[in-house]
């Protein structure tokens, strides 16, 4: 399990984040889902231990993360928001290179290699170089690069940013086959539907802040599946009904429709945010 113990990271006065205080269990495909500049990177790059909190600690089954926590590093895999693979390189060099500052046997390497460009669709590239490779290839070669060493802990920066719908969704097929193997998988996004489709639980960010928790479905429930909207606001029902029943008596124009999870984090913040990049 991990546990994020009230942390804080503030980059002078810049509070990135302030105050987050969460637990993952192990085998959940978290996601952290906000905004552009809600913290999310942070918040992971403290988790990976490549940044020391402000205050607060990272525990990852009661031992306290940290820059030179080798043993926990180990059992993790991070795939980080900006592409960061050798151009020059191969495929499969890439994976090779990994491997390699892993430690991992020659054979061990070659087997994981075999597996992993099967289950991302990349042999028929293996020789590729990669900067001659698509976006969507890409972002499946980073996790691949990010899988090598079998972590129990994956985690991954807005993995699907920038790539074709296509592409996208096969690697959430991929993503939802992986965590079948058990693993647990921490995943930020600001694509609502992302977090939708692939997280078993939700934890909604907003200016370094963890504001709600829930499943997707559950946060929705909560608030009422259904929504009416007219110019001025926004109201929510737990039935069709309900929101028929009051609709008949709106004198403006008004839309009728199921709540998602952008209506769920608008009331709650009452920001209208900017979700693209
Ligand atoms: N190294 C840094 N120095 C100063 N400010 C930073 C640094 N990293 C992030 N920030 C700021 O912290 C806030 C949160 O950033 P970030 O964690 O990257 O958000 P997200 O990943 O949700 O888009 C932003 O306002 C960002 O500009
Ligand atoms: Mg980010």
């Amino acid at each position: 399990m991990i546990k994020v113990d009230k942390v804080k990271k503030y980059f002078d006065d810049v509070k990135a984040v302030d105050g987050i205080d969460f637990e993952v269990e192990d085998g959940r495909f978290l996601g952290l889902l906000g905004p552009n500049g809600a913290g999310k990177t942070t918040t992971i790059r403290m988790m990976i231990g490549l940044l020391d909190p402000t205050e607060g600690q990272i525990l990852y089954d009661g031992v306290p993360m940290g820059k030179d926590q080798i043993d926990i590093k180990m059992k993790i895999g991070v795939v980080s928001q900006h592409i960061n693979l050798d151009k020059e390189l191969t495929v499969e060099e890439n994976m090779i290179f990994a491997g390699k500052l892993y430690h991992l046997k020659k054979d061990v390497i070659k087997v994981r290699i075999e597996e992993l460009l099967g289950l991302l669709g990349l042999s028929d590239v293996r020789n590729r170089v990669t900067k001659k490779l698509s976006g969507g290839m890409k972002r499946k070669l980073m996790i691949a690069k990010a899988l090598m060493h079998n972590p129990d802990y994956i985690f991954l920066d807005e993995p699907t940013v920038g790539i074709d719908v296509h592409a996208r969704k096969e690697i959430w097929k991929f993503l939802r086959d992986y965590h079948k193997q058990g693993k647990t998988i921490i995943l930020t996004t600001h694509y609502i539907e992302e977090a939708e489709q692939l997280c078993d639980w939700v934890l909604m960010v907003n200016r370094g802040k963890v504001f709600k928790e829930n499943t997707s479905g559950n946060l929705i429930k909560e608030i009422g599946e259904f929504k009416i909207e007219t110019d001025e606001d926004m109201y929510f029902f737990d039935s069709l009904d309900q929101a028929h029943a009051y609709s008949s008596q709106l004198k403006c124009i008004y839309n009728i429709s199921k709540t998602s999870l952008e209506d769920v984090f608008y009331k709650y913040t009452k920001e209208v945010i900017k979700w693209k990049s």
